[in-house]
C-alpha cells in the first residue's frame, strides 16, 4: 500500500455525476423550508430538554453563556459546511466532503467517526425518549410502568422496549419514503417550536432574579466544560448535509437550511436556558431527569405545565431519531457506493425510493443498542466524534480552496483561512473540556476503523477498482 494511495481523493464532477446512476438514485423532494425543518428536527431534542441540566450543574447560572459559546462554536463549523455542501452537493455529508478534499483514508475515518455522532447517539435518543414516555405517564396519570421494561440491565432493567419501539416506528417511516417521513418531521418541528415558546412564556410569569446569584459559581472553566457538554444540543444542523441529493437546489437551500436551524436553535436555547434559571434553582435543574418539565412543577408551581411540557419533549425528540437516523443511512449509502463498505448494500428499492437494507439493518442494530445501552458516557462520545468531523469540515474548506480555486462555491466563507481556523480552535477547546475516559474510547473507536480500512476497504474502494458499472435495480424489499 502506498501512501498516495490512502490520500487519493474523488473527483468533484464524479461524487455528482454519480448521483444520477440507476437503481441507486434518490427522489430529489426537499426545498429550502422543509430543509430547514429538517436541520431543526435535528438539533431540538434531547440536548435542550434533559442535557441542560447537566449543563447547569457544571456553570450554575452562567449555563447561559455555556450555551451562547456552544453556539458560536457551531457557527463556525456551519459556514464551513455550508460552503462544502453548496460545493459538493452529495449525500454523505462530511464524509463525502472529507473524501473530494482530504482523501480516502481520512473520508474513511470520518464516515466511521459520523456512525458514531449519527447511528450510536440514536439509541442514546431512544432510550431518552423511553424515559421520558415513563415521565409523561407519571406525571398525567401518576402511573409508573416497570423497571424491567424501562431501562437498560446495567441501570436494573431488562430491556428499554419504548426505546426499541420508537427506532422501530421510525425505521418503518424511512423505510416507507423520503417525502412522507419529511411531512411528518416538518409537524413534529412545529410542535416543538411551539413547546418551547410555550415554556419561555409560561416560565416569565414566575421569573425571578434571585436564581441568578452567584452567576458563575464554577467561573471559566465552570462554563467552558458546561458549553462542551450541552455542544450535544446544537449536533444535528450538519445532518442537513446528508440530505444533498434528496435537495431540489442544493447549492442554494443547503446553506439556508445549514445556518437557518442553526440561528433558530440557538436563538432558542439562550431564551429558553435564561428562563429555565429564573425559575429554578440550577441545583433542582440538575438533579432532574426532565429539568424543563420540573422547573415549571416545582420552580414556577405550574404542575400541569410540566405534564404538557413533558409531552412536547416526547415529540420534539421523535424527530431528532427521525432525522438523525435519516442522516446515518445516507452516510452509510455514500459509503457503501463508493465501495469502502459492501456495495450491494447501496441499492434503491424502486417501489419506495430509499436504500431498504440499509435503513432495516441500521434499524435493528440501533434498537438492539437502544434496548440494552445505558444512556450515560453516550452524550460525550457522540461530542467528542461530532467536534472532530467538524475540525476536519473547516480544514476541508481551507484545502479545497488551494487545491481547487476555480470551483464553484455557490455560497462562500467570508476571510479564509481565518473564520475556519477560529471554528478548529474552538472545537478544539471543547475536545480538551472532555473526560479522558472519552478521549480514550474515541481513540479505541477509531483503531476499530482504521483495521477495516486496511483489511476491507481499501482494496474495494472502488477509486481503486476504477469499477464503474451500474448496478440493476434492486429488488422490492
Ligand atoms: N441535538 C440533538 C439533541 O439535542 C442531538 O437531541
Amino acid at each position: 500500500m502506498s501512501i498516495s494511495e490512502l490520500f487519493r481523493t474523488r473527483s468533484i464532477q464524479d461524487l455528482v455525476k454519480e448521483t444520477g446512476r440507476e437503481g441507486e438514485q434518490l427522489k430529489k423532494t426537499m426545498g429550502p423550508v422543509t430543509l430547514t425543518a429538517l436541520g431543526v428536527g435535528a438539533i431540538i431534542g434531547t440536548g435542550i430538554f434533559v442535557v441542560i441540566g447537566e449543563g447547569a450543574k457544571l456553570a450554575g447560572p452562567a449555563v447561559i453563556l455555556a450555551f451562547v459559546l456552544a453556539g458560536i462554536t457551531c457557527a463556525f463549523s456551519a459556514l464551513s459546511y455550508a460552503e462544502l455542501a453548496s460545493a459538493v452537493p452529495v449525500s454523505g455529508s462530511a464524509y463525502t466532503f472529507s473524501y473530494a478534499t482530504l482523501g480516502e483514508l481520512v473520508a474513511f475515518i470520518i464516515g466511521w467517526d459520523l456512525i458514531l455522532e449519527y447511528g450510536v447517539s440514536v439509541a442514546a435518543v431512544a432510550v431518552g425518549w423511553g424515559g421520558n414516555v415513563n415521565e409523561f405517564l407519571k406525571s398525567a396519570f401518576s402511573f409508573e410502568l416497570p423497571a424491567a421494561i424501562t431501562k437498560s440491565p446495567s441501570e436494573g432493567g431488562v430491556i428499554n422496549v419504548f426505546a426499541v419501539v420508537i427506532v422501530l416506528l421510525i425505521t418503518l417511516l424511512l423505510t416507507l419514503g423520503t417525502r412522507e417521513s419529511a411531512t411528518i418531521n416538518a409537524v413534529m418541528v412545529g410542535v416543538k417550536i411551539v413547546i418551547l415558546l410555550f415554556f419561555i412564556v409560561v416560565a416569565f410569569t414566575a421569573f425571578s432574579g434571585r436564581h441568578f446569584e452567584p452567576f458563575t459559581p464554577k467561573g471559566i472553566p465552570g462554563i467552558a466544560a458546561a458549553a462542551s457538554t450541552i455542544f450535544f444540543a446544537y449536533i444535528g444542523f450538519d445532518a442537513v448535509t446528508t440530505a444533498s441529493e434528496e435537495t431540489k437546489k442544493p447549492a442554494r437551500d443547503l446553506p439556508i437550511a445549514i445556518i437557518g436551524s442553526l440561528l433558530i436553535s440557538t436563538v432558542l436555547y439562550v431564551l429558553v436556558s435564561f428562563t429555565a434559571v429564573g425559575i429554578a434553582s440550577t441545583k433542582s435543574l440538575g438533579d432532574s431527569d426532565a429539568p424543563l418539565s420540573t422547573a415549571l412543577r416545582e420552580g414556577a408551581g405550574i404542575p400541569w405545565a410540566g405534564a404538557v411540557l413533558s409531552l412536547g419533549a416526547l415529540i420534539a425528540i421523535t424527530s431528532v431519531v427521525l432525522v438523525i437516523m435519516y442522516g446515518q443511512t445516507r452516510i452509510f449509502f455514500a459509503m457503501c457506493r463508493d465501495g469502502l463498505l459492501p456495495r450491494r448494500l447501496a441499492r434503491v428499492s424502486p417501489r419506495f425510493g430509499t436504500p431498504v437494507q440499509i435503513t432495516v439493518g441500521f434499524g435493528l442494530l440501533i434498537s438492539v443498542l437502544a434496548a440494552l445501552v445505558p444512556l450515560d458516557v453516550i452524550v460525550e462520545l457522540t461530542n467528542i466524534g461530532t467536534l472532530f468531523a467538524f475540525v476536519l469540515v473547516n480544514i476541508g474548506v481551507i484545502v479545497l480552496r488551494r487545491t481547487r480555486p476555480e470551483l464553484e462555491r455557490p455560497f462562500r466563507v467570508p476571510f479564509v483561512p481565518v473564520l475556519p481556523i477560529i471554528g478548529i480552535l474552538l472545537c478544539g477547546t471543547l475536545i480538551v473540556q472532555l473526560p479522558i475516559e472519552t478521549k480514550l474510547r474515541f481513540v479505541a473507536w477509531l483503531i476499530i476503523g482504521l483495521v477495516i480500512y486496511v483489511a476491507y476497504s481499501r482494496r474495494h474502494s472502488r477509486v481503486r477498482t476504477g469499477e464503474q458499472t451500474d448496478l440493476p435495480p434492486a429488488e422490492d424489499a
